[in-house]
């Protein structure tokens, strides 16, 4: 599947014949993307600007527009500056497909496929927090995409990737790689794009709601919708921290998941349930964040972002003055799985990946976060933790099977593409993971040197040659690249900045006086 600047996911939507609802004559983004479009940047590395002409965004922010200028201006390197001037407003230029703040309603896409992830949303719009409390039509969308998606949620809470609402008037996407899928419980094509259970599409949802909350204070988004949506997450939760078997060995199973028989997919163990798992007090999950299979259901790092996200859903429960039992049971859960972390997934100071509450531990990374080597970004643990350094050191090396290095680009990548095409969202978490300023550099530009010339932040890199990469509009990968820059700006920005003056967004809007 891999071609020359070829994506996986859009070679998918072609073979669908999707169209992209674009303003008119305003080209798709991803044949835009695909080409250098406008002039070159200063630096060696020759970066083109690759926004859309003003006509074509799909969500204008002054707040955002105010950014650009602020960190570009204070950048020594002119390829950075276009690096983060091209992707800090990718999402906002390209992916808003539908937004009426009367309905409450939004309908953000990932890039090159017409659906809306809860994963891939929760991160495009992380980036724009600190701008939340300044810019109320962006906070207005925020809103919106959380209205949605609790609707979503609160029907299909197994599901991680969806169709846009009715009111929208947008057409459903048919998902090829859904058909010949039995899912159980079974869905609605015309609501859920595709439906594979991955626990941290819901640490998406509580993670957005709480960010959201936290930077405007609004306690308007926990509706009735909302509300069913959390109720529903901690159904999802009960039932997949329980072992597979009950005392008759029958497989006591709540959602299952296979393809096979010419399916697209693949057949999955145990009629679609998969491995066996053990009662550890972790959460199961079915697919990896990169929509794959998972070898053992036991995720070590989505467990880790649970545990940290029902925290900061506890305390938005407490503050707000919600019924207090569910602030309980999430401050419950968010410990018992930080114990059973610890306790059962750490060996000699080594993470697993995943494991499966026989003994089974698979120690590895895949790319997409949440992963282990992005463990200090989800906010489990700090940076200099032992286990932490012990466990970055393996993996950004041979010992991680799914880690793999040429003489430009390496990193880890995943079985999604293959162990020869590590992601660049590797590195960016790696850039989170360290305070050391040699390593943050060699991780930037090994990021920056390998566009493809094109000024965005790709999902893999060919390690053997520089012109083979997958999806050129990956809005995810585009707002963590930019995520990372507004990090450095407070916290390295020496290494960043002309000056050693450091920057915080939030303040954008804030006159100096
Ligand atoms: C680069 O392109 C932008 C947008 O098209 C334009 O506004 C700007 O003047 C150009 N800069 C140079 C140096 O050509
Ligand atoms: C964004 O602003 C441009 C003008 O600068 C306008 O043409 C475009 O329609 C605006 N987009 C939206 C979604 O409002
Ligand atoms: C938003 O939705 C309301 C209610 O459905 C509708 O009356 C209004 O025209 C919509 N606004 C836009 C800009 O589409
Ligand atoms: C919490 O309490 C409310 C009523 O006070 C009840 O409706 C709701 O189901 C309870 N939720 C849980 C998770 O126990
Ligand atoms: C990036 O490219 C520049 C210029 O070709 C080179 O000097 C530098 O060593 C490269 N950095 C990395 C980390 O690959
Ligand atoms: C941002 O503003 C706050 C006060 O509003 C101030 O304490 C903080 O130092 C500022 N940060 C930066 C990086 O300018
Ligand atoms: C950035 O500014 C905001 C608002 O003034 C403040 O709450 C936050 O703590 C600041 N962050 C840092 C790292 O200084």
């Amino acid at each position: 599947m891999l071609k020359h600047g070829i994506s996986v996911k859009s070679t998918m939507l072609a073979a669908l014949g999707a169209t992209m609802v674009v303003a008119q004559g305003c080209p798709d983004y991803t044949t835009f993307s695909e080409m250098p479009q406008g002039n070159s940047s200063a630096g060696t590395l020759k970066l083109p600007y690759m926004r859309p002409a003003p006509i074509c965004r799909t969500f204008n922010s002054s707040a955002v527009e105010k950014v650009i200028q602020d960190i570009t201006s204070r950048m020594k390197d002119p390829d950075i500056a276009r690096l983060f001037e091209n992707t800090f407003p990718n999402t906002l230029d390209t992916t808003i497909k539908y937004f009426n703040a009367t309905e409450n309603l939004a309908f953000i896409i990932t890039g090159d496929i017409t659906a809306q992830w809860l994963r891939d949303t929760a991160n495009q719009l992380a980036v724009y927090r600190p701008l939340l409390a300044s810019d109320n039509n962006l906070a207005t969308l925020v809103k919106a995409v959380i209205n949605n998606e609790a609707r979503y949620v609160a029907q299909y809470p197994y599901c991680g990737a969806f169709q846009p609402p009715p009111e929208s008037g947008l057409s459903p996407t048919h998902n090829d790689w859904a058909d010949g899928v039995a899912v159980n419980p079974p869905v609605d094509p015309n609501i859920v794009f595709e439906c594979k259970y991955e626990i941290d599409s819901l640490c998406g949802f509580i993670k957005l709601s709480r960010g959201y909350y936290e930077a405007t204070g609004d306690a308007s988004i926990l509706n009735d919708n909302w509300k069913s949506a959390i109720d529903q997450i901690f159904r999802v939760i009960s039932e997949q921290s329980q072992g597979s078997f009950d005392q008759n060995f029958n497989f006591v199973s709540y959602y299952s998941w296979t393809g096979g028989n010419g399916a697209l997919s693949p057949a999955v163990n145990n009629n679609g349930n998969g491995e066996p798992k053990a009662y550890t007090g972790l959460v199961g999950t079915h697919h990896r964040p990169s929509d794959d299979l998972s070898v053992f259901a036991f995720l070590t790092p989505a467990n880790a972002m649970l545990s940290v996200e029902l925290t900061h859903l506890a305390d938005m429960l407490d503050k707000t003055g919600q019924s207090k039992n569910v602030s309980a049971m999430a401050r419950r859960y968010s410990a018992t799985i930080e114990k059973a972390i610890w306790d059962t997934t750490v060996v000699d100071d080594i993470f697993a990946y995943e494991i499966n509450g026989y003994g089974g531990r698979y120690v590895m990374d895949d790319a997409n976060v949440p992963s282990l080597l992005s463990l200090p970004y989800l906010g489990f643990l700090e940076k200099d933790h032992p286990a932490y350094l012990a466990t970055r050191k393996l993996l950004l090396s041979r010992g991680n099977p799914y880690y793999s290095a040429g003489k430009t680009f390496g990193g880890i990548g995943g079985p999604h593409i293959d162990a020869w095409n590590p992601w660049p969202m590797s590195q960016i978490s790696a850039i989170f993971g360290t305070d050391d300023d040699d390593e943050i550099l060699q991780s930037l530009y090994t990021i920056a040197n390998n566009t493809n010339g094109l000024g965005l932040i790709h999902e893999s890199q060919n390690i053997y040659s520089s012109y083979s990469y997958t999806r050129p509009w990956f809005a995810w990968a585009n707002s963590y690249f930019a995520e990372m820059i507004l990090d450095l700006a407070q916290r390295k920005p020496h290494l960043i900045f002309k000056t050693n003056t450091p920057y915080n967004a939030s303040n954008a809007s804030v006159p100096v006086v």
